[in-house]
């Protein structure tokens, strides 16, 4: 494994392989808008992944000896309102991307997600049938499709609710966005009718890398110990930068009609996490507290 292509490398999942990456490995990060991102382990390229010739004539320009796809429009409620943009950028991108590691030969790790399921069968394992409750969810699952419908050398993982440091440049996460409401004094609603084990990104990060170096076929659910509420999650936030819990406020989600359904509880199996990629799931209290490490360390 020398170079590995990360497509939405800008993201959280992306800063989280870029910060665990193996000692030698090269990583070429493609994103989007024409920005600077900030100094890590990778080469950054803006590159829009919908336009075929581009995505050519990186891999022509490039050899990769593996591709992560992560890029997409991932924020659910954009994509339930902005639904025709969000086919291009998923359904596009994959089929450019997927396209090109099939010319190539490459192993292409496919980035999914926990949306692929309705919440009602908790905990999920990687044999349980998908059924999506929002176009989010309905997009991914479709991508999934595509990449085990037109390559052969593949993996997808399915991250479940991520948190961690981002980039400045990158939207917020739960952690982040409860954390600055919170240093600023400010009161925030969090609801205790959705569930899931939350994963820290530098945990994703080394799943992928284990993926990575094993190849396994298949599907991998990538998630936490603890299955908690998002209510509860904002309690040990607050804890773990001992910060003021009493500006948070328990609700369900019938206090936030406009928005997207979500699947009510999403709890993952980390059995073949554990078992077949040798990661072994963090607690919530765990993540934060390294999450809190980071801090110190300036990141
Ligand atoms: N975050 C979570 O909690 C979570 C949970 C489950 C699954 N996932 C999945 O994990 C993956 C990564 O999520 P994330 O939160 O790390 O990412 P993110 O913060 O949503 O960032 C998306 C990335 O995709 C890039 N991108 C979007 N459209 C593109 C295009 N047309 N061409 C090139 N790049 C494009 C963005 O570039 P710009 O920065 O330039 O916009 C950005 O780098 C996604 O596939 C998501 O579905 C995430």
């Amino acid at each position: 494994m020398k170079t590995v292509l990360i497509t939405g490398g800008t993201g959280l999942l992306g800063k989280g392989m870029e910060e665990t990456a193996p000692k030698g490995v090269k990583i070429v990060s493609v994103h989007l808008r024409d920005y600077k991102v900030p100094k890590g382990r990778a080469t950054h390229l803006a590159l829009d992944l919908r336009d075929k010739r581009a995505v050519d004539r990186l891999f022509e320009r490039r050899r990769f000896d593996a591709v992560v796809h992560a890029a997409g429009l991932a924020s659910v409620d954009y994509v339930e309102t902005h639904y025709a943009e969000s086919l291009e950028s998923n359904i596009v991108s994959t089929l450019n991307v997927t396209a090109a590691c099939r010319r190539a030969g490459i192993h292409c790790v496919y980035v999914s997600t926990n949306a692929v399921f309705d919440g009602k069968k908790p905990p999920y394992a990687e044999s349980d049938p998908v059924h999506p409750v929002n176009k989010y969810g309905s997009l991914k699952v479709e991508c999934e499709r595509l990449v085990q419908e037109t390559l052969e050398k593949y993996t997808i993982v399915r991250p479940i609710l991520m948190y961690g440091w981002n980039r400045g440049v990158t939207r917020p996460n739960p952690a982040t966005w409860i954390y600055e409401k919170l240093l600023k004094g400010e009161a925030v609603e969090l609801v205790d009718d959705v569930r899931e084990n939350p994963l820290y990104n530098r945990q994703c990060g080394e799943a992928l890398w284990a993926v990575l170096r094993k190849r396994p076929s298949g599907i991998f659910h990538l998630a936490g110990k603890d299955s908690v509420n998002r209510w509860k999650f904002g309690l040990e936030v607050a804890a773990a930068f001992g910060l003021d819990a009493s500006l948070i406020k328990r609700v369900d989600s019938s206090r936030f009609p406009g928005i997207a359904q979500r699947p009510k509880n999403t709890t993952f199996s980390v059995k073949r996490m554990e078992d077949e990629l040798g990661v072994r799931a963090l607690t919530l209290a765990q993540g934060l507290a390294a999450m809190r490490a980071e801090m110190r360390e300036g990141a």
